[in-house]
């Protein structure tokens, strides 16, 4: 049998396979497609820039020989206790309901053995992550589900979450397969029926009132915590001018390509920027303000290497979080699973139909027996391991450029691939000294 190509045929851009089998499935159960992960079209993204490692005018640093540091402040504007990270690299909200006890516990094994924190997520806070985590942020998001005032003074940090690269201006679903008892008690909700989040807070509508809540956080924690302010990128300029406003310590910006456990598609697909261009209207924000470097600005969406680590921090941004690359650290979308991912539609690198609970590495499930597969012990170990590569190789390129610190890598140090990298990322086309918009040096 030949191929359709070798028989002429030719696939369309517009209506590509992907787009008919949407509008066939649209067509036949009247409900769009959720799902969970973040945008998967291509857009400018770090893999668009590369540095300009050291070699007449800049020397580099020695691997073997010479510092280079790696730790991060996060916080100390305004609260006595901020968090002192060993690596940038910081794990991201994922909620409890979305995710089993059991990845939970291996996140928190895996950021305490490399010194970095772990963040709860929608649904509340688990004795098994608290327990496992030495740094824990305690996330406030608008739907207050397993909210639970205790657990601030719990936390070693609390992020206020306004919205999520993947659904800025929208809310989550949790899918009523993953609502067990044991996750429904936590959100005094019933058992076994989806559960949709609220896209805004219940009890402030603008900065003002913002500010007024964050005080209350502050008192209710004594002024020891640190309090982050979490928003999905779009108009990023501003959102962040008005968080410093409104008294954050901490800034954390999720791009549109940062993963999420249910959305619908048409909203990941096509709301929100991408994390390469919320970069530096971040930046340009805090700078304005006097600010950079003084509140901590959290980048991610997106983040997968060390380069990319390294990528963001030249930027400017002080640390990372990382959702999806951690998961797949864990085991998600491994070949292994071929067989059972095919069960349930999906296959091994397509990210797609795991938000269900019936996810085969024990990962996005709280299914008891797919959940017990995951062994949290061994999840650490994974952990760890990704994490300690990513700091490294976040190290290497740090010392080619030059740097006894990763934060002290810059804008100066990149150049972009693309002239919608250049425009976005506001580093020269390489081999040009043009930035698209600005005028050369
Ligand atoms: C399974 C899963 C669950 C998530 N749950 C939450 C959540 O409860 N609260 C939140 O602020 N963000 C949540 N997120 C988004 C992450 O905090 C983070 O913004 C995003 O994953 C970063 O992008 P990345 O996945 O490309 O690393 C979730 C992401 C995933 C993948």
């Amino acid at each position: 049998m030949t191929s359709p190509a070798e028989r002429g045929l030719r696939e369309s851009a517009t209506f590509d396979r992907a787009t008919i089998a949407g509008i066939q499935h649209a067509a036949e159960h009247g409900v769009y497609d959720i799902r969970g992960w973040g945008a998967k079209r291509a857009v400018p993204h770090f893999d668009d820039l590369l540095f300009l490692g050291a070699s007449m005018s800049r020397y580099p640093l020695e691997g073997y020989r010479e510092r280079c540091d790696t730790d991060v402040v996060l916080g100390d504007r305004h609260a006595q206790q901020p968090l002192h990270l060993a690596t940038p690299v910081t794990i991201a909200g994922m909620s409890f309901g979305a995710l089993s006890a059991q990845a939970k516990e291996s996140l928190g094994r895996g950021a305490s053995e490399v010194g970095t924190s772990t963040t709860t997520g929608d649904g509340g806070m688990t004795e098994e992550e608290r327990g496992h985590s030495k740094t824990l942020v305690y996330q406030i998001l608008p739907s207050r589900y397993g909210m639970n005032p205790d657990h601030l003074r719990a936390a070693d940090a609390i992020e206020v979450v306004l919205g999520q690269g993947a659904k800025p201006g929208g809310g989550g679903m949790l899918l009523g397969q993953k609502i067990s008892e044991r996750v429904a008690e936590m959100r005094t909700l019933p058992a076994g029926i989806d559960q949709r989040s609220a896209c805004r807070h219940p009890d402030w509508t603008g900065p003002d009132d913002l500010a007024i809540k964050i005080l209350e956080l502050r008192e209710i924690t004594d002024w020891q915590k640190p309090i982050y302010v979490k928003v999905g990128a779009t108009r990023t300029y501003y959102d962040v001018k008005l968080a410093v406003a409104v008294g954050a310590d901490v800034i954390v910006v999720d791009g549109m390509q940062g993963g999420t456990a249910a959305t619908q598609e048409v909203f990941i697909e096509n709301v929100g920027i991408p994390t390469l261009a919320a970069i530096p209207q971040a930046v340009q924000a805090l700078s304005e303000l006097g600010m950079h470097r003084k509140v901590q600005l959290i980048v991610s969406g997106g983040v997968r290497t060390g380069a990319d680590v390294a990528k963001a921090m030249a930027l400017g941004a002080d640390a990372v979080a990382i959702g999806t690359g951690a998961l797949v650290a864990l085991g998600d979308n491994h070949p292994r699973y071929a067989a059972e991912y095919e069960k349930i539609g999906s296959a091994a690198g397509f990210y797609d139909d795991f938000q269900d609970g019936r996810d085969p590495a024990g990962i996005t499930t709280q299914d008891p027996e797919l959940a017990a597969r995951l062994d949290p012990v061994e999840g650490g170990r994974r952990i760890a391991n990704y994490l300690r590569v990513l700091t490294l190789e976040a190290q290497t390129i740090a010392r080619a450029c030059g740097k006894a610190h990763l934060q002290h890598l810059e804008p100066e140090d990149l150049v972009a691939l693309t002239i919608e990298a250049s425009a976005m990322a506001r580093v020269p086309l390489a081999g040009t000294d043009w930035i698209p918009g600005r005028s050369g040096f």
